[in-house]
Parts: structure tokens; C-alpha cells; sequence
């Protein structure tokens, strides 16, 4: 198999065209839902500082290499890294990892579509007033009256899936770079607002910076280091293809260093805001900080309902999420279905249902596992958080770092570094140790690590 000069699903048409997908894709619930649990979850400060440790050390690099291989290979992710493993005269091996790619991908977009869709009930619960002078406590009744109802978490989901399969099934160029050039710069502005609200908490904001910022390593288990890792994947979109398929359709000429550095930047501004909107009020209310996935649904809505306008912004914030996470959820598919498209000849349309028929039908177990099916536990994990601990915490550190060993091993340094064409060859050496040695080491010590070998 050769490689062809351009994708048959065209190009973007600019640079910035390029970072607004590529930021669509890492900007969303990964930011705004997860990153406030998941801290929350597992103490804190030290755990933001390995998070923003490996999002520097393996998550920059390894995004670089996606868009690198991706734009080389101009293919889906399993042909492209076939046909370059074939050039280099590698073995067959590598397309595996593309499909190990597109089976995370499924099972992300299957939870990932859950959580959107509880996103949605939002926007109409705000808009109508229900969390009006709420308590904290009615705040978690009402979240708990959507969950345990699976027939609404159905309807919901089905919303979103048929959402993501329409914008796929145009094409992602089309659509997309208009939603994200609006949507970024409002959830941007809307979360300084919330942050602002959360500044009146006084004692409890400057809580919450502390809890965010001051590291206490002794809180810090095996496993929060391996979930701070998982999330630094998670949250760029990397480990499974999404950016490279992006990659793929990049222009020639784009500085794929600066087009990283942008992403990762406003990246993780945004999940720090939404951690400062977030814990003034978990503290300020008295609130379970271990809470779990439901914590922005239980607590932003107590700033609304004690905020002037707070129904009007309040919908409007969760409008934002739920765009955000649509703009993620494509990313998600789009291996997938160009993978279809490109070898098995359908058409992106068909590609689109039975794809997104499959990630809908698997979301059905994290349907169930909010309400019947919330004590069928497996290693003391609910369906949801098994399928979210699998995909997250393994197969996106693993996809990352063979991705590394790809780009840093396989292919030779002259056709990567023709790739990156930049002046200064000082950021390519850089970029090449971090990709052949720390990346590969910190994902190996930080699993090792998990299993307890180090204690
Ligand atoms: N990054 C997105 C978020 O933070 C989720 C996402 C989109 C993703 N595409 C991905 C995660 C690919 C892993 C791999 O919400």
C-alpha cells in the first residue's frame, strides 16, 4: 500500500482551521466533567501536578508524533500506520495499534455519550427554573431523579449519538470549524464568569486554590498516578488515532510544534477554570469532594440557582458543554468511519449508522450501570467505570506509547524530521528524546508503578 499525497476526505482549509478541530476534540467533558471528579477523587494538588507533569512530558510529544504520522500516512490511522511501517520496513504488527484504536475509540464514544447526554437534560432543567434558591441537597435529588431513570438516560444518549453520526456523516470539515470558532471563546467566558462567582466564596475559593495547587504527596496512591496519566491522554484526544485522522488532513506546510503548544494550552486553561468554578462550592456547601462522575451536575447548579440570570446562564453553560462534547464525540468516530470508508468502500453515510448503531448500542451498559445495574460490580467497578478505567487508564497510555516507539524508533529520523520541516533543529531534538526515552519511560514506570513494584 503507498501513500497518497492528500486525504480523500480533503483538507482543511487553514492552520487555524486545524487547531479549532483539533482543540474541539481535546476541549470537552474530559475538561469540565472529569477533571473536577477525578481530582476530586484522588486528593488534589499532587495529583493536578502529575497530570500537568505527564500532559508536558508525554502528552506534547505524543501529540506531536499523531499529527506528525498522521499527515505522513494520510489515511485512516490503521493505513497510515501500515503504509509507513511497510516504507520503513517495519513488520505488519503496527496496524494493530490502529485497531486497537478504533476499538477504544467505540467504547470512549459509548460512556462518553451518557454523560452528554445528561448534559442535555440540563440545558432544559436550568432553562426551567428548577434549581431556583436550590440547596445542595436538592441539587443532588435532582441529579439522582435523571440517573436512576434509565429510559430518560436512553432517550438522551440516542439524542446525542444521532447528533455525532449527522456532523460525521457530512464530512468534519464542514460543520465543525464554524461550531468550535463560536463555542470555545464562550465557554471560555463562561466559566470566567463562574470562576468569578466562586470568588465571592472569600475563605472557600482560597480553599480550593490550595486544595487545587499545594502538592501533598503522601495522599498520592499508585493508581492516582496512573489515572493522572490516563487523564493527560484522555483530555488531549491521543492514544487512539483521533488526532492523528486529523493530522491527516493537514495542509503541508503547518508548524505542527506551534499548532501542539496551542492546543495543549487552552486544554488545560480550561480544565483549571472549570476546577476553580467547581471547588469553592464543593467547600462552601459542605460538600462530598469524592462525589464521583455526578460532581458538576450536583454543584454547578447551586451557582445558578443563587445568581442573578442563573437560569439564563446556567442553560446556556450547559448548551456550551454539551457543543463541546460534540465537537469531542466526532474525534472519536472519525477513525472508525474513515477506516470504512477508505477500505471496505461504503459510503461515509452508511459507515455513520452502522458505527454509530454500535457505539450506541454498547452505551446501553453505562445507561445501566447509573440505576439497575449500579451493584453488578466487577473488580469493584461499575460497568461504566470498568469501561472508563479500561480505555482511559490502559489502552490510550498503551496506544501512546507504541505511537511513541512508532514515531520515535520506526520511523528514521530523516522522514520525521522532513515531516516536522522546522528552522530551528534544537525543538526537533528536543521533541526526539522526549519521544524515544522519557515518554516511553514515564508510561512504563507509571504502570509499573500501579502494579506496586516500586513499594
Ligand atoms: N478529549 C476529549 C475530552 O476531553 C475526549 C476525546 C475526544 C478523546 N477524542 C478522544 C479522548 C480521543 C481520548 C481519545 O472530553
Amino acid at each position: 500500500m503507498s501513500r497518497p499525497d492528500k486525504s480523500i476526505h480533503g483538507q482543511w482549509s487553514s492552520r487555524w482551521a486545524f487547531i479549532l478541530a483539533a482543540t474541539g476534540s481535546a476541549v470537552g467533558l474530559g475538561n469540565i466533567w472529569k477533571f473536577p471528579y477525578i481530582t476530586g477523587e484522588n486528593g488534589g494538588g499532587a495529583f493536578v501536578l502529575v497530570y500537568l507533569l505527564c500532559i508536558v512530558c508525554i502528552g506534547i510529544p505524543v501529540m506531536m508524533a499523531e499529527i506528525m504520522i498522521g499527515r505522513r500516512g494520510r489515511q485512516n490511522p490503521v493505513n497510515s500506520l501500515k503504509s509507513i511501517a511497510k516504507e520503513e520496513g517495519a513488520g505488519q504488527f503496527w496496524r494493530y495499534l490502529g485497531w486497537s484504536g478504533v476499538a477504544a475509540g467505540f467504547i470512549i464514544l459509548s460512556y462518553y455519550s451518557v454523560i452528554a447526554g445528561q448534559a442535555i437534560a440540563y440545558i432544559f432543567r436550568t432553562i426551567s427554573g428548577t434549581f431556583d434558591g436550590v440547596t445542595a441537597d436538592g441539587a443532588a435529588n435532582i441529579y439522582k431523579s435523571l440517573t436512576s431513570d434509565p429510559e430518560r438516560l436512553l432517550a438522551w444518549h440516542t439524542v446525542f449519538i444521532v447528533l455525532t453520526m449527522v456532523v460525521v456523516a457530512r464530512g468534519v470539515r464542514g460543520g465543525l470549524e464554524k461550531l468550535v470558532r463560536f463555542i470555545m471563546p464562550a465557554l471560555f467566558a463562561i466559566l470566567i464568569l463562574l470562576v468569578g462567582f466562586a470568588a465571592n466564596t472569600g475563605e472557600h475559593f482560597t480553599h480550593a486554590i490550595d486544595f487545587l495547587f499545594k502538592a501533598d504527596f503522601s495522599k498520592l496512591t499508585g493508581d492516582a498516578v496512573l489515572t493522572a496519566m490516563g487523564h493527560a491522554f484522555f483530555t488531549l484526544s491521543l492514544g487512539m488515532g483521533a488526532i492523528m485522522v486529523y493530522g491527516s488532513y493537514l495542509p503541508k506546510n503547518t508548524s505542527i510544534m506551534k499548532v501542539t503548544f496551542a492546543i495543549a494550552a487552552a486544554d488545560t486553561a480550561i480544565a483549571l477554570l472549570a476546577g476553580l468554578a467547581i471547588f469553592p462550592l464543593v467547600f462552601a456547601n459542605d460538600l462530598s469532594i469524592g462525589s464521583g462522575p455526578g460532581l458538576i451536575f450536583e454543584t454547578l447548579p447551586i451557582a445558578f440557582g443563587h445568581m442573578a440570570g442563573g437560569a439564563l446562564f446556567g442553560s446556556l453553560f450547559f448548551l456550551l458543554l454539551v457543543f463541546a462534547a460534540w465537537s469531542s464525540a466526532i474525534s472519536l468516530i472519525e477513525p472508525a468511519v474513515a477506516w470504512l470508508v477508505e477500505n471496505k468502500n461504503v459510503s461515509r453515510r452508511r459507515a455513520c449508522v452502522y458505527t454509530g448503531f454500535a457505539a450506541w448500542s454498547l452505551g446501553l451498559l453505562t445507561v445501566i450501570s447509573f440505576n439497575i445495574g449500579q451493584h453488578w460490580l466487577l473488580f469493584g467497578k461499575t460497568m461504566f467505570e470498568l469501561l472508563d478505567y479500561l480505555t482511559a487508564n490502559l489502552m490510550l497510555p498503551l496506544g501512546g506509547l507504541l505511537i511513541a516507539i512508532f514515531a520515535g524508533w520506526v520511523m528514521p529520523r530523516s522522514s520525521s524530521q522532513q515531516e516536522f520541516a522546522i528552522k530551528k533543529p534544537i525543538f526537533y531534538y528536543i521533541w526526539l528524546i522526549l519521544i524515544r526515552f522519557i515518554t516511553p519511560a514515564a508510561v512504563i514506570i507509571v504502570f509499573l508503578n500501579a502494579l506496586g513494584l516500586f513499594n
